[in-house]
């Protein structure tokens, strides 16, 4: 069997895909006792340093990818039992350019992780992937057996679907044929004013045209979120209580069900956003 492997991607920065990706990574490990290895493929390492149990050092996945350095000297701890992180660093950005001498460049991250034996080592590797559609965001997934998809609720929302789904259509035909959309899911979400419903619905209808799933669980716009990435926590470590917190709990537990790994801690609370 082996890891499953999820990667978190949309073009567009500031949709979650960072903050998610920490809390799926910290649901696992620190809720699960699975063992999981984050691998931030993002130049600008937010993960990275979100989670890192140290100073960053100079070397990240960049290196590796490039077989300067193995593995071994770029793998970190993380601040949570269970959790390994193969940092980023912003020379990520010279992939592309130091990449486009080299022949099937797509599956280079691919390679680093089964040669590496990561596969076999760990039950999850997820992925946070770039703000672009770009060689590292087509390494991510083409290593990758599923994908999940952070939406803010935007008048801009459908037409970053579209686009994501073109380029994950073509990406298909040519890279990766066995890649799944395990589910898109809404975050930042303001409230059921008159504009934020049109937007969901707009996004529902989208959705259900081209049979793409739309996860039932809406997390929140709130304060919490940004001061627990600040305090390096975990969401409902840093305030138990709050409602996102909860949110986060209840979409890492319908995620984790969807690829049938179950046992639920959220659903005793009740009280999340109702969808509709
Ligand atoms: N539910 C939320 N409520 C409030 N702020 C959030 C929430 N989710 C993310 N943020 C903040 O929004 C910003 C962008 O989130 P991030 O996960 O970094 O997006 P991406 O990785 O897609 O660029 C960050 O400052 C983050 O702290
Ligand atoms: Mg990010």
């Amino acid at each position: 069997m082996g890891a499953k492997i999820l990667t978190t991607a949309i073009h567009k920065g500031g949709e979650g895909k960072t903050t998610s990706t920490i809390q799926f990574a910290a649901y696992l490990a620190g809720e699960k006792n699975q063992k999981v290895c984050l691998i931030d493929m993002d130049p600008s390492s937010n993960a990275t340093i979100t989670v890192i149990d140290g100073p960053v050092s100079g070397l990240s996945v960049v290196d590796v990818l490039l077989g300067k350095t193995d593995l071994l000297s770029i793998m970190a701890k993380t601040r949570i039992p269970g959790l390994d992180l193969i940092p980023a660093s912003n020379e990520l950005k010279g992939f592309s350019m130091a990449a486009a001498k080299e022949p099937s460049m797509e599956f280079r991250l691919l390679d680093l992780i089964e040669g590496n034996g990561l596969k076999e080592a760990y039950d999850f590797i997820l992925i946070d992937s770039p703000p672009s559609l770009e060689l590292l965001t087509v390494n991510a997934l083409a290593a990758s057996e599923w994908f999940l998809v952070p939406l803010r609720c935007a008048s801009y929302s459908v037409k970053g679907l579209v686009d994501l789904s073109a380029f994950v259509a073509k990406l298909k035909q040519r890279v990766t044929p066995n890649l799944k959309l395990l589910g898109i899911f809404i975050t930042q979400f303001r409230g059921w004013n008159r504009l934020d419903r049109n937007i969901y619905e707009s996004i529902e209808n989208y959705l259900l045209k081209g049979n793409q799933p739309l996860l039932k669980t809406i997390i929140r716009e709130s304060v919490v979120v940004r001061e627990s990435i600040a305090e390096r926590l975990p969401v409902w470590k840093y305030n138990p209580k709050a409602d996102v917190s909860r949110d986060y709990l209840l979409l890492c537990d319908e995620i984790f069900n969807k690829i049938g790994f179950c046992n639920q801690i959220a659903e005793q609370v009740s009280g999340g956003v109702n969808v509709g």
